[in-house]
Formats: structure tokens, sequence, C-alpha cells
């Protein structure tokens, strides 16, 4: 798991080499006539409408029309990245009409437009050379034009170097959300890739989901801020991007908060901002902050950023609240290795560290929060990291004191996770990452959330234990329940094998009389119920549960894609992917199997659920 995601923080941020947006080639040497006194802006006379460009200018040698000759050279410059980009576009004449990389007075890697004939358009489209391989050397970026017949001129823009390649992408048709192994009321991203929830805020009746997204890819990269709102939590709706990489990086993970006092200042006609607080991963990795006035509509980032400088290794995913006590805005902050630190601030934008505090085995995206003990007056804190191990305890406004070794809440494919902030009666909401090992067969979308949960805190023979439980507007997308007290398998059985669609809600109570494992079959693989071990399993993953009485309580969430099972209401819980297999997701069959004279059905409750798009 950790070697995962080393992998996936190693994108730094894109070094441009030229984008063509000021009136001369500045230091690039010109020779010839063909790419005029500048770049030009757009189209040249007698040209077919040229598209396809970035800003305003670019370079074009179809000055002085297809007949002028000329070259533009670059000047030297580090290979640094994986990948050079570029737009380009022009005549199809081999190194006649080219742009080429050049190393020590070879052109090493070359690409020519793609236009013949007067079918063909002017237009420009991403190519990239990858240049992993010239590591360090010196080199130059050579655009010529040699050629004087039809299509004898090329056009190229937006050159940089990156850890990515861009590519030009067909228009497809837009996706519906009902492609085969699209979850039905699991959050996806339309289009692309998605990972860490962030910014989880309620305001103004909306839930907010910002999200980890490539916006041009199925694979992580890129990173900008995704944004889908929503009134029930399952219901959402995507809008357009949030937070797109500036000068200081690509956005990583954060938070976000409602400035009810408008303590930075960013408010607007009396009405408080919407700060987000994230990480701007170039080199090296800061804080930044970015707000809006229109209900997180559209974004400001804020001028003097970034807010914290780097103070170690991989140092990231801010997550920041207000804390009544001491009157000050707290930040906890993921430093390196198994450190965090905790900052506190008047305004979100001066920082100073109260504390550091280890937890073992976990990294990234720290979460603390008070929660009320349930049946009690009294109250405690969380803190949990990534993995989702947490600890209780107490905070007096400057430190962490755990009171708890720490628990995992999920045992399967859950990362990352969020709760909201700002939501009324204290409901502490929670929605995750389902990290998930790639895309299913020509799926336009990419990994999914879990399913939002409320979480609270009980104390039982185990210490502090939270309990996490799908929330219950979940209920509004029952259609159909069928909810049995009979203590036949073979009735139980019966209703399970009528169930249509693939989308189920199904809680199922049993009583161990002796010993012997529940096997509950979804389609072709069985979540198996270990009452002796008191484990539960499956498609390779497990998770234990307590039990003290015998009694053993499953809830099972199926989607077309996930399968997330919660133990003991919600004493355990493992979320996991099902894999893409001949049997359609809506018609995968349960079952159940044990036993009969070992164990006990209590009573169960059997719901088919409507897609939320
Ligand atoms: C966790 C994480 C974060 C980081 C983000 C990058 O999954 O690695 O630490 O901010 O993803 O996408």
């Amino acid at each position: 798991m950790l070697c995962f995601f080393a992998a996936l923080v190693l994108g730094r941020a894109d070094i441009l080499i030229a984008d063509f947006e000021q009136p001369t080639y500045g230091a690039w040497e010109v020779s010839g006539t063909a790419f005029g006194p500048g770049p030009a802006q757009g189209t040249l006379p007698n040209q077919m409408t040229v598209t396809g460009y970035t800003g305003h200018g670019l370079a074009n040698s179809y000055f002085g029309s297809d007949k002028s000759i000329g070259t533009l050279t670059s000047p030297p410059f580090t290979v640094d990245r994986k990948f050079i980009n570029f737009l380009v576009g022009g005549g199809a004449h081999g190194w006649k009409t080219a742009i080429s990389l050049v190393i020590a007075g070879t052109a090493v890697a070359t690409t020519s437009g793609k236009s013949t004939t007067t079918q063909d358009t002017e237009a420009l489209t991403w190519a990239n050379w990858y240049v992993a391989k010239w590591q360090g050397r010196t080199a130059q970026i050579q655009i010529v034009d040699y050629e004087t017949g039809g299509w004898g001129h090329i056009n190229v823009d937006q050159i940089s170097q990156s850890d990515f390649k861009k590519e030009t992408v067909k228009p497809q048709p837009e996706p519906e959300y009902k492609e085969t192994y699209r979850p039905q009321f699991h959050f996806t991203a339309k289009k692309n890739w998605l990972n860490d929830p962030n910014g989880l805020v309620f305001a103004d009746g909306e839930y907010h989901l910002f999200f980890q997204h490539n916006p041009g890819g199925v694979q992580w990269g890129d990173m900008h801020w995704g944004h889908a709102v929503s009134k029930d939590l399952f219901h959402w709706k995507e809008l357009p991007i949030a937070l797109v990489p500036d000068q200081h990086g690509t956005n990583y993970s954060g938070s976000a908060t409602i400035d009810l006092a408008n303590t930075t200042g960013f408010g607007k006609d009396g009405k408080p901002p919407m700060v987000a607080m994230y990480t701007a991963a170039g080199k090296p990795f800061t804080q930044c902050l970015a707000y809006s006035n229109d209900k997180g509509r559209t974004w400001t980032k804020y001028a003097s950023n970034p807010i914290l400088n780097h103070i170690a290794g991989e140092n990231r995913d801010p997550r920041i609240f207000w804390h009544a006590p001491t009157h000050e805005w707290k930040m906890a902050l993921y430093l390196d290795g198994d450190e965090f630190a905790i900052f506190g601030s008047p305004d979100l934008k001066k920082w100073h560290e109260l504390s550091r505090l280890h937890l073992p085995g976990s990294s990234e995206c720290p979460e603390l929060f008070e929660m009320p003990l349930q049946g009690s007056k009294e109250t405690k804190w969380v803190f949990y990291a990534a993995n989702c191990r947490y600890m209780v305890g107490t905070f007096d406004g400057k430190v962490f004191h755990p009171e708890t070794d720490p628990r995992m809440l999920d045992f399967g494919q859950f990362y990352a996770s969020q709760t909201y902030t700002n939501v009324p009666n204290g409901r502490r909401i929670q929605i995750g990452w389902m990290n998930g090992p790639g895309p299913y067969p020509n799926m336009p979308f990419n990994q999914q959330m879990s399913v939002p949960s409320d979480l609270t805190l009980i104390r039982n023979a185990d210490g502090y234990t939270i309990l996490r439980q799908p929330v219950k507007e979940i209920d509004g997308l029952r259609t159909r329940t069928i909810a049995g007290e009979s203590k036949s398998l073979a009735d139980m059985n019966k209703v399970l094998s009528g169930l249509k669609g693939g989308l189920y809600d199904l809680e199922l109570n049993f009583q161990l009389i002796r010993s012997a494992p529940i096997h509950i079959s979804i389609g072709s693989h069985d979540i198996v119920v270990q009452p002796i071990d008191k484990s539960v399993s499956f498609l390779g993953r497990s998770a234990s549960f307590a039990t003290a009485t015998g009694q053993i309580k499953v809830r099972i969430l199926v989607d077309r894609s996930s399968v997330e099972i919660f133990m003991m209401e919600g004493d355990t819980s493992l979320s996991c992917y099902y894999p893409a297999e001949d049997t359609k997701p809506k018609d995968r069959k349960i079952k159940v199997n044990f036993p009969t004279k070992e164990l006990e059905i209590e009573s169960f409750r059997a719901s088919e659920l409507k897609s939320t798009w």
C-alpha cells in the first residue's frame, strides 16, 4: 500500500519552455522570415482558421504564406522531467516542417504537422516526447519550416517539461452514469480519475464534496480539486472544477470551512466566505489558501500564498477547524513518516506550531475532531490518518492526548477519509476514497467514494469504539423493502432470490448456537462470517468484530462495482471493490448458507435501492 502511495506523489510542477504569449520571440534565435517578427496572434492572412492553441500567441510559420522558410531555436535548457509536451499542427513534410529536440547538435526527437490535403485542418493537437533518458542533459528546441509547397508551414504552442503526458482526447459522447460498472449510489467523477475527498463542508443546505481529480485521464496525475454538491448525500451534481494547478504546483488534498467571523477578511457583502486550505504540490510542498464568495462555485487563490512554507519531507493535507475554547483556528498537518503536527492561527493566514504527534503505521490526511460520547455528557477527541487508524483522547487546545491504542475503522479499500465541517445537530458524517486497482474495462471514470457514513462514539468492554454506519439518508433510495421474521433459511433465501436490480441494502441478524461459518454469496463471491474467530472476510480482505452475546449483525450494501460490509451496527466495516466479470452486475444473485443446527436467523431486512443518477 505504501509503495502505491509513494508512487502517487511523484508529480512535480511543469516547467514552461515557451507559450509564445510575448510580442517577440525573446531569447529564441530566429532565421529566415517564415515565423514573422514575433509570435502570430492566431490565424495569419489567407490562412485557414487556426484552432487548438492556448492563450493568444503561437509560433506560426505561415507568415508570408507557404512560400516562406525559416527556423526558430530556443535557448539551451536542462532536461528535468519525464516528458516534453507541445501543441503542434500544420504540414506533414517530415523534417521539413518539424519541431525537434536537439542535444549536442543532433535532433534526438522530431515531430511534424499532420496535414496534407485541403480536407485537413489547421488544428493544433498535443504531442510529446519521453525525455527521461536525457535527464540532466542540455537541450534546445528547434522549429523549422524548409517547405515552400502546399501545407509548407508548421504551428507550435505551449512547450513544457512535465512528469505527465498531455494528450488530445477525441470528443466522446458525455457519460450518462448508465455504464455497466458505474456505481449507482456511490459517487464517481463523471469522467476520469478521482481520489481523496477534500474540503467536506456543509453550507446553505448543500453538502460540498471536493475531490482529488485528474481531469485529463483515468489514472492519477495533474491534481485539481473537482467539485460536486448534494442536498441528501446521495444525489450529487458535479460542478465545474474548483481549484486548478498554478505556479505553486498541482493542488493536493486539504479541507474547507466557513469563516463565520470573517477572520480572513475574505468575506463579501457581509457574508462569510468559504475558505479552503490545500497543499500546493510544487517543489517543495507548501500549504495554500483559496476562498469563494459564491457557495464554492468560483474560487480565488490568496495572493500571498503559500501561507505555510515547507516544514518536512512530504508535508501535506491540512485539516482546518475552528476551536471555540481557545478562540483560534487549528490545523492538523501531515509532516513525514508517521509524524503529524498541530498548528494554531487567528486568521487562517498566520500559523504557529502547537505540538507534534506520531501515529505508528499511518501517514497522510490527518483528521482531528471532537465527538459526544454516547449516553453521557462527556465529549472526546479523535485523531486519525489516511489509513483510518484512530486514537481517542483529549485535546487541550495545543496537544492531543491519546487514551487508546490505535484501532482501525475500516479494513477494506477505504482511504483518506474526511468528515464534514459545519453540519447542524453535531452529526459527524464521513466519506472515504475507495482506493481501487484501476479502471473497469471501457469505463470513462476511475475510482469511487464510499457511501457517506455517520460516526458515533461509544464506550464498551473494548474501551472507546467509533461506530460507522451508512447515513440514514440512504432510506430515501429504498424502492422495495421486505422485512422477515421467519427463522427459516429457506424462507430467507426465497426472499433474497427474488431481489431485482442489483442495488441492495441487506440487514441480516443471526444468533449463534454453535460455531459454523455463514456464507453470504454476492454473485460468485462469498462474504464469510466466522462467529468463533469473530471475523468477516470478502475477496481476500478480512476484519474482526466484537460480539459478546453471540448475536451477529451484518449489513451489506451492494452496488454495481462495490460491496460495503458493516458488522455489529458499525463496530467494523469492510469496503471492497467487486471485480469485473461476465455476470452483469445487476443480475448478481444473493444467497445465504450455513448449517442450520449451528445458527439461527433472528430477523432480516432486504431493500432494493434506486439509482441516484
Ligand atoms: C492520499 C494522498 C494525499 C495527497 C493526495 C494526492 O491519497 O496521497 O496525501 O494530498 O493523495 O492526490
